[in-house]
């Protein structure tokens, strides 16, 4: 078998050691020869570097490793780059989410003025990273999840048409494998499914078992009775405002009993609720940078310390798996069904066939073919429409520098009550983003 070269841009990121130890436990499916790590900060990206530097040299010495924050070096002789950049980091994120607050909007990572804000600081770093990857390694394709990724794919479907970059969301695989619990199954992908949606907005519309039984009646009673709560769930989602949002959805899918919703959706069908039970002075941002920022980072210092990664807490991250599994079928052409954030052309044929949305693909080595979806209920089309159009006009306003189109985005959202608080948080968020967005006129 082949053995692949990939590239960790974002190396810097929480995220990574996990994302290295699921590859090197994925090895006999994704073989890899070299893993290269790049980051825009040197000082961040050393500290997860020298550990996974000591961590593969005990665990899989035979794989080649190295880190640079010099574009060349990182992006050339790559198959894959796996991509997770946070363009501002922690500190503008919690701007993201405290600014609308004070307006007593959602203050959120990817929804509402929020995703915004992190939209039009992302851009720009995205597309460059696309640029590298194809100066340096021109055949390499992208596995892009840096959020927020609904505005991040909207902006490489219309700056990079012809780029082979590949947008995915690991939260509907969260869901999933809290759903197989709830089912009692082995695995989430003992079932077969159909959703549709954007990201981090969308409704699973059928869920069967191998055989093809209908699996939604039991699911539905059970998250009509506690939401997406369950006993397990993966690491990453264990955390108090978590378990809330988890929870919550069981208030979101009594909106809609003929589906099964993503979480996200009670950012925009439950703006209120969420207001009242946020703490201005301490939101998502902070929990992250005092959990498990400090956590990953204080373990990466322990294996650099001691020399050894024997006994660090550090975990296999194995829902992240899926990056795998699209490598896997890039490289092997293995036509896994797989949700995609893909240009609609059609799969959803009542809704616009420019908009980026997340649907099952079939995804072989030519890339993703969208399964078709037939038409959607108006409730969905209709809250689709509104929030297409807040990232369509996000990425506009990025790419003309239009003040007007934004203030248009964050006033067509769902969490925004009116053109005025729009325009309130929107002023200040111009003043928090200097340096990061396009100058708007
Ligand atoms: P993090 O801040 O710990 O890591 C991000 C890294 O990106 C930092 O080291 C930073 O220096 C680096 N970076 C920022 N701008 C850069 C640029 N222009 N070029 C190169 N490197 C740059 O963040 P995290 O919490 O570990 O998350 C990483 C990313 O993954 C975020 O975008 C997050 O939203 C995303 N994410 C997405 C999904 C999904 O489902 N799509 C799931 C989890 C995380
Ligand atoms: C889910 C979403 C990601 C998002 C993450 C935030 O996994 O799919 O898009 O980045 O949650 O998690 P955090 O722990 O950083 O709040
Ligand atoms: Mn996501």
């Amino acid at each position: 078998m082949k053995k692949f070269s990939i590239l960790i841009a974002g190396g810097g990121s929480t995220f990574t050691p996990g994302i290295i130890l699921m590859l090197l436990d994925n090895l006999d499916k994704f073989p890899i020869r070299q893993i290269k790590m790049y980051d825009n900060d040197t000082e961040r990206q050393a500290k997860i570097g020298d550990a996974c530097a000591i961590l593969l040299k005990e665990r899989a010495p035979e794989i080649e490793f190295s880190y640079s924050t010099k574009p060349e070096e990182a992006f050339t002789d790559i198959d894959f780059v796996m991509a997770h950049i946070r363009v501002g980091k922690y500190p503008m994120r919690e701007l993201d989410e405290k600014i609308p607050l004070k307006h007593g909007v959602v203050g959120q990572e990817t929804c509402g003025p929020g995703g915004v804000a992190y939209g039009m600081r992302s851009i720009g770093g995205v597309i460059e990273l696309i640029d590298y990857m194809e100066k340096y390694s021109p055949n390499a394709w992208m596995l892009n999840y840096s959020n927020p990724a609904a505005i991040v794919a909207e902006a490489t479907r219309r700056l990079k048409p012809n780029s082979k970059v590949l947008n995915i969301c690991d939260m509907p695989i969260g869901i999933e494998v809290r759903m197989a619990e709830i089912l009692g199954l082995d695995s989430r992908k003992d079932m077969d499914i159909m959703y549709y949606g954007l990201n981090h907005f969308g409704w699973w519309k059928s869920i069967k078992d191998k055989a093809g039984n209908d699996l939604m009646p039991i699911l539905k009673e059970h998250v009509a009775k506690h939401g997406y709560v369950e006993k397990k769930g993966d690491s990453q989602h264990t955390d108090a405002s978590w378990c809330d949002t988890f929870a919550k959805a069981k208030d979101v899918f009594a909106i809609d009993p003929t589906t099964l919703p993503n979480t996200y959706l009670k950012y925009y069908l439950f703006p209120d609720y969420v207001v009242e039970h946020s703490n201005k002075e301490y939101t998502r941002a902070n929990e992250v940078m005092d959990g498990r920022e400090k956590f990953v980072f204080g373990e990466c210092d322990k294996i650099v310390k001691n020399k050894t990664s024997n006994n660090t807490e550090l975990h296999i991250d194995e829902h992240a798996s899926y990056i795998v599994d699209l490598a896997r079928a890039i490289a092997f052409n293995t036509k896994e069904k797989m949700l995609l954030i893909v240009e609609n052309n059609g799969a959803i044929v009542n809704f616009d066939p420019t908009a980026m949305v997340e649907i099952p693909c079939i995804v072989g080595n030519a890339g993703p073919e969208p399964l078709v979806i037939g038409a959607i209920p108006q409730f969905q089309k209709g809250l689709m429409e509104q929030q297409v159009s807040v990232e369509k006009l996000t990425v506009e306003a990025w790419i003309e520098g239009s003040y007007q189109k934004l203030w248009q985005a964050l006033t067509m959202s769902k969490t925004v009550p009116s053109a005025s608080i729009a325009k309130a948080i929107l002023d200040d968020l111009i003043e928090a983003n200097k340096g990061y967005w396009p100058e708007l006129k």
